[in-house]
Parts: C-alpha cells; sequence; structure tokens
C-alpha cells in the first residue's frame, strides 16, 4: 500500500503500534516510505505533543489499514492512549480505517455499533472481504487487495458526496426458486458487484437499500439490508421501497424460471419429473420501469459470447426503461459470474464505453462515476 500510494504521488508518513513493530520492522517502512516511521516505542514521551499535533497538521488523510478491533473501539470513543489513538484524536482531515479481523470479532455487536459510530462521525469504511483469514478459518474480514485498497483511499480523499440526499435501491445476488425445501433453480452470481455498487453509493453520500439474494458476502456496514430468497420476495421488497428510491441499481442476477409446483417433502431424486413444469419469474426491472418517474434506473444484462450481445443489451435498456445498462460477459473464457474481476461494457443512449478488467470494487467505483454525471443536473 506503501508504495503504491507512493507511486501515485503521495506524501507517506507510517505510524506503527507497538503491536505492528513485532510484526513488521519499523526499518522497512522507513525504506519503502522514505520518511521516519513514528512508533510508541522509540518517540520521546515529552515530544509527543509536539510531534502528533504537527504530524495531525501535515496530513490529508490518515488511514488506519489493517485496523483492528480494538482501534475502531478507541476511535468510536475518542480514546487516546498510544500515539496512533492520539493522532486520530487530534485529526481533522479524511479518516478512514480499513478494519481486518477474526469474523466473530467483526461481527461482533460492539464492532458493528462502533462501525456506525465511525461513519456517524465522518469515518469512512474500507470493508474487508470474506476469504481466507490469518487463523486459517474462511469469512468476512480478511483485509483486501493492496490495489483495492489504494483506490478506495484515493476515491475517499476526492471527498465526492454528489449523493448526499439521495436513495438508492441495489439489488444484487441470485435469487433461488425452490422445489422443494432444498432444491433450487438458481445461478452462480455471488453478489459482488452488487455489494460493491452499494458501497460506491454509501461512500458518495447516499442512503443505500440493499436487496440482497442468498450470498456469503459480509453485510457492508452503514447500509440497510433486506435479505430475500426468491423473485417475487425481490420484487415485493423493491415495491415496498419504490416510492423512497431516487436511483435503481438493479444489479441482481434474477432466476430466470420458477418451478410451478413446490413440494414440502423433499422429492425422490430418480423420478425424471422432479423439477416439474417451469414458468416466467416476475421480470421486477420491467415491472419498475413504466413508474420509473423522476428516477435513474440502471440495469445490469448479461450475455454470453457470440450472441448479439450489444444488440440484445440494448433492447433491453428500452424495454425496460432503464437509463443505462451494464453488460456483462458470462458462461465464456471471461465469465463475470464468480470472478472477483470483471470488464462491462456501459451503454446509454447511443453511447457505448468499454470500463476495462478491475477488481469488481474498483469497476463499481467506475459506474457510479458514470452514473452520477449523468443524472439530470449534474455538472458536464
Ligand atoms: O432480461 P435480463 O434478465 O437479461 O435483464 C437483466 C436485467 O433485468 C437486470 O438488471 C436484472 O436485475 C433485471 N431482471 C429483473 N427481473 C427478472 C430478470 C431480470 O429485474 N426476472
Amino acid at each position: 500500500m506503501v508504495s503504491r500510494l507512493r507511486k501515485r504521488g503521495a506524501s507517506v508518513t507510517v505510524v506503527m503500534t507497538e503491536a505492528a513493530t513485532k510484526l513488521v520492522a519499523p526499518m522497512s517502512f522507513r525504506t519503502i516510505s522514505d520518511s521516519p516511521v513514528h512508533t510508541q516505542m522509540f518517540e520521546e514521551p515529552r515530544r509527543w505533543n509536539v510531534e502528533h499535533i504537527a504530524l495531525a497538521e501535515w496530513a490529508d488523510a490518515m488511514v488506519v489499514a489493517p485496523a483492528t478491533g480494538n482501534i475502531l473501539a478507541k476511535a468510536a470513543n475518542g480514546i487516546a492512549d498510544d500515539y496512533l489513538s492520539t493522532l486520530l484524536l487530534a485529526f481533522d482531515g479524511t479518516k478512514i480505517v480499513a478494519p481486518a479481523m477474526n469474523t466473530r470479532m467483526w461481527e461482533n455487536p460492539a464492532t458493528r455499533r462502533n462501525c456506525h459510530t465511525l461513519l456517524e462521525d465522518g469515518f469512512a469504511i474500507i470493508e474487508p472481504d470474506v476469504g481466507r483469514l490469518a487463523s486459517g478459518a474462511e469469512g468476512a474480514g480478511r483485509f483486501p487487495d493492496p490495489s483495492v485498497v489504494v483506490e478506495e483511499i484515493s476515491s475517499h480523499m476526492h471527498r465526492d458526496r454528489s449523493l448526499e440526499g439521495k436513495t438508492v435501491l441495489v439489488t444484487a445476488g441470485p435469487t433461488r426458486e425452490h422445489f422443494d425445501p432444498v432444491r433450487f433453480v438458481s445461478n452462480p452470481s455471488t453478489g459482488l458487484m452488487g455489494y460493491s455498487m452499494a458501497m460506491a453509493a454509501r461512500e458518495r453520500g447516499a442512503r443505500v437499500h440493499l436487496i440482497s439474494g442468498p450470498t456469503s458476502l459480509a453485510e457492508p456496514r452503514g447500509v440497510h439490508m433486506v435479505r430475500v430468497t426468491s423473485a417475487e420476495e425481490m420484487k415485493d421488497a423493491c415495491e415496498g421501497l419504490w416510492d423512497r428510491v431516487d436511483i435503481l441499481l438493479m444489479t441482481a442476477a434474477v432466476a430466470d424460471a420458477r418451478p410451478l409446483r413446490y413440494s414440502e417433502n423433499k422429492g425422490k431424486k430418480n423420478r425424471d419429473d422432479l423439477l416439474g413444469p417451469v414458468e416466467a419469474t416476475p421480470d421486477i426491472l420491467a415491472n419498475l420501469g413504466p413508474r420509473k418517474g423522476e428516477r435513474f434506473i440502471v440495469g445490469f444484462a448479461a450475455e454470453t459470447p457470440g450472441d448479439d450481445a450489444l444488440e440484445n443489451a440494448r433492447g433491453k435498456m428500452q424495454s425496460k426503461n432503464a437509463d443505462m445498462m451494464v453488460l456483462n460477459e458470462v458462461g465464456g473464457e471471461h465469465s463475470a459470474f464468480g470472478a472477483d474481476d470483471n470488464r462491462v461494457l456501459l451503454l446509454s443512449g447511443d453511447n457505448c464505453e468499454e470500463l476495462p478488467r478491475e477488481h469488481k470494487r474498483i469497476l463499481a467505483r467506475g459506474i457510479m462515476d458514470r452514473v452520477v454525471k449523468a443524472l439530470p443536473g449534474a455538472k458536464k
């Protein structure tokens, strides 16, 4: 992170807690940052006041990465009992935390509460990923790829609050259409694109409702989360919020078909007609589109390569009354499903722009930038 930030032209000074110095030698950061490293141990107590105030005035942004549950708790409560926490209290620029910890600590009500306080106090949170943790276990709390963290730091530093006062509805993930208690029709969507869109909207100051099908992702902090299973439930949740919505980001990969029959008992697997007849699920976007009013609508189209992808996506944009369509490739060599990165074509009116392959969290910010610019009344 330090060298990536420096490559972008930033001057970086590293502050290490005592615990951090046990994991990494301060000299390593001294070399990478080309500037003195501040540690609790080596500072002369008499000079603290002057030093931390000077450092607090020097920096434009302060990033705690990785942020432990402990520093989140201290920052949320204004506790200043070491160099880092004192500096945080003395600093009034852009404050960013990138939490990384064990899943149980991340999901703990105290940590949730602290994150909400920090968001209210104007801190930005870089959400942890779900994945393999230091303990070897899998779960939410993993430090994201440094390229993602640096990109998010940079976007927080631009302090774009262009969606303040706006309500954004994001749908994400697949839906499941059950035909018995354990079996369903679905697709391999992970929800990462939708969750990333929700984070990108929150970052710009929007009130965000995230309606999610089943995923294994962690709930982004500071967004209102509604969990659903089927297309019908997703439709009801969207309808329920529709009056309040300014911008709809319809990222969900809604299952296209649902079984007509549902059996309370698990069906026997050697039956030929286990699934039985199917019908189309309600097209949520096509239902909301005609009631668009002043809202801005973004649809997502997943097309297999070789088909007339562009033509199909344009057709969907028109028929579903969307202002913008994000076209993903699925099923081919570079399938968007299940991957952390993606490349998309962004369609609006007659324009078509390619956003090159990036991590979905970075890509989502690129898409949000275009949405913000396309909003009525936006500065062109
Ligand atoms: O028609 P297709 O599924 O390709 O359209 C994709 C867009 O329509 C996505 O934005 C998706 O969320 C939305 N959609 C929907 N309800 C469905 C199917 C798709 O809202 N049943």
